[in-house]
């Protein structure tokens, strides 16, 4: 029984937008409420600003910032909530897409000024992929900003999901008076405040009582009945199911900032949001009640000292109960380990722990062993599914500079693509190394990693690389020709998938038409991947 309410109180989520829409600013809310910080600005901003594209000391305290606030916990009316925190750079967003693995929902947070962004596109791209359930939280109505249906017509139009309001805004900028909360019929009136968490709340629960004209205005209140009644009519009733089903995401307003509309949307999504859910293995489904420990590893941290070398591996767990100094096996080196520091991340603070739950993220000290999508059980062979690697959008060739450090070299970049810095593939003849990443910053961090940390120096020459698709067809015979045909153009990836690296959209399409029977891949995740 206190197995199965264990699981039933955790809420596992990310909160997710492009930068500089409020993100860091409302997990500090949130913090605040929940208790785990007392004070704003407790949180770091952990994101590398753009003028830090060359500086290594930033890079190395952003690496510090995001394992100290990896995962921040705290309890909230009697719900264990993790927030895993992912990295605000747009460089770092491969990233952010593998630790949307590890959560079982997200709140995606919209500028209201600015709307639908370009990596508020791309998460969205991937939480559709992965049926994620979403809530909205549009950001900055204190602030001039757009108009809100306009707004939910963005995006509805280009997020690809349908919303529900679950709050209404009075006013906006400087006539921003409050928000009305649908979900809970209530009024909540707009007092400005950056330090406190209280607020005046007034319940009302019929919208056609004559309070809210004396608490708003005739004119407001007016503006407001009709905005909802047209709610209404054009949105159909909030179906949680839909939600859970990463149909419908609910939209709430707010500031930030000022803590407004924060408790709201805190409150609503401890209440539809999901508690941990199983995960798909190549032997089935496995759900979170499931007897046997089991969890997978989404992200690789590496010591921050470079005489040490261990790293921080980050596991989820998916089901059964997670303990110290207990052998687990490690399915893909058919090997057991123990673990004697089992680490949780609470806020800024780090402590041992002796038990972890489904939801749960574990910080596992690794001495090399482990490799972003590893799974971990007590003791069966399966392994979770759904790790995937996104083609790079920036190519380089990787050329050792020091001869007599050819072995730091392979060691380095074998490591530092564990732990998914980057995408390493390698093309013959020759032992090419081709790294591929998302962001120009990452190969000014493994530059400074490698020479820093291996003693290996190495130059970058880019390469005219559109995409690395991942290849599969049922015309094995077809799929060799192709191979034969385009061996400059073919690479292994680190699990010795064969990739195609496609130099333009033209030529990718001409591969396209002239071999039919190929299905080219964008990801490496085949079964939700699309072309
Ligand atoms: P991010 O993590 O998504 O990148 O965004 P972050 O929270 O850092 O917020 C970006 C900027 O937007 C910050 O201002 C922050 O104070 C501001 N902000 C967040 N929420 C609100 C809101 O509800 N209303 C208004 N008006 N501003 C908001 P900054 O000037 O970049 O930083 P700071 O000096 O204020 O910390």
């Amino acid at each position: 029984m206190k197995f199965a309410t264990e699981i039933e109180k955790r809420r596992t989520f990310a909160i997710i937008s492009h930068p500089d829409a409020g993100k860091t600013t409302l997990t500090e809310k949130l913090l605040l409420f929940g208790g785990a910080i007392q004070t704003a600005g407790a949180v770091k901003n952990n994101k590398i600003k753009k003028t830090a594209t060359s500086d290594f000391m930033e890079i190395e305290k952003q690496r510090g910032i995001s394992v100290a606030t990896s995962v921040m916990a705290f309890e909230y009316n009697g719900k264990q909530v993790n927030i895993l925190d992912t990295p605000g750079h747009k460089d770092f967003a491969e990233d952010t897409y593998r630790t949307l693995t590890a959560v079982d929902s997200v709140i995606l947070v919209i500028d209201c000024a600015n709307g639908v962004e370009a990596q508020t596109e791309r998460l969205m791209e991937v939480c559709r992929m992965r049926k994620t359930p979403v809530i909205i939280f549009i950001n900055k109505m204190d602030r001039e900003g757009r108009d809100p249906f306009d707004l939910l017509d963005e995006l509805e139009s280009m997020l690809k999901i349908k919303v529900r309001p679950l709050s209404w805004p009075i006013g906006i900028g400087a006539t921003f008076k409050g928000v009305y909360n649908i979900f809970r019929k209530q009024l909540n009136l707009f007092a400005a405040s950056k330090t406190k968490i209280a607020q005046e709340i007034v319940s009302i629960n019929d919208i056609q009582s004559n309070e809210i004209d004396e608490l708003v205005g005739d004119e407001a209140a007016g503006l407001l009945r009709e905005e909802l009644h047209l709610i209404e009519g054009v949105y159909d009733e909030f179906d949680v199911k839909n939600y859970l089903s990463g149909d419908v995401a609910p939209v709430f307003f707010g500031s930030a900032v000022n803590n407004f509309g924060v408790k709201e949307l805190l409150e609503a999504f401890l209440e539809i949001s999901p508690s941990p859910r199983g995960r798909e293995t190549d032997a089935g489904f496995i759900e979170p009640q499931a007897d046997e420990f089991s969890g997978f590893v989404f992200k690789i941290h590496a010591n921050l000292d470079p005489k040490h070398r261990d790293r921080i591996a980050f596991l989820r767990v998916v089901s059964g109960r997670f303990e110290r100094n207990h052998f687990y096996h490690q399915v893909r080196l058919d090997k057991n380990f123990k673990f004697a520091n089992p680490t949780s991340f609470m806020a800024q603070d780090k402590s041992v722990i002796d038990e972890a739950y489904p939801g749960d993220v574990v910080g596992l000290y690794d001495t090399g062993n482990f490799k972003i999508g590893d799974t971990l059980t007590e003791q069966s062979n399966f392994s979770f599914k759904g790790i995937p690697s996104f083609s790079p959008e920036i190519f380089m060739e990787l050329e050792n500079r020091d001869p007599l450090k050819s072995k730091q070299l392979e060691k380095g970049i074998e490591q530092l693509t564990d732990e998914g810095v980057a995408q390493l593939f390698v093309q013959q003849p020759g032992n090419r190394k081709i790294v591929g990443t998302v962001g120009q910053l990452q190969f000014e961090v493994i530059k400074y990693r490698l020479e820093n940390e291996y003693g290996a120096t190495c130059e970058f020459t880019p390469k005219r690389f559109y995409k690395a698709c991942w290849m599969t067809s049922t015309n094995q015979q077809q799929l060799d020709q192709f191979i034969r045909a385009k061996t400059i153009y073919i690479a292994q990836d680190k699990d010795k998938n064969p990739v195609f690296l496609a130099e333009t959209p033209f030529l990718l399409q001409m591969a396209q038409q002239d071999y039919k029977d190929i299905t080219f891949h964008f990801t490496s995740d085949f079964k939700v991947g699309k072309n």
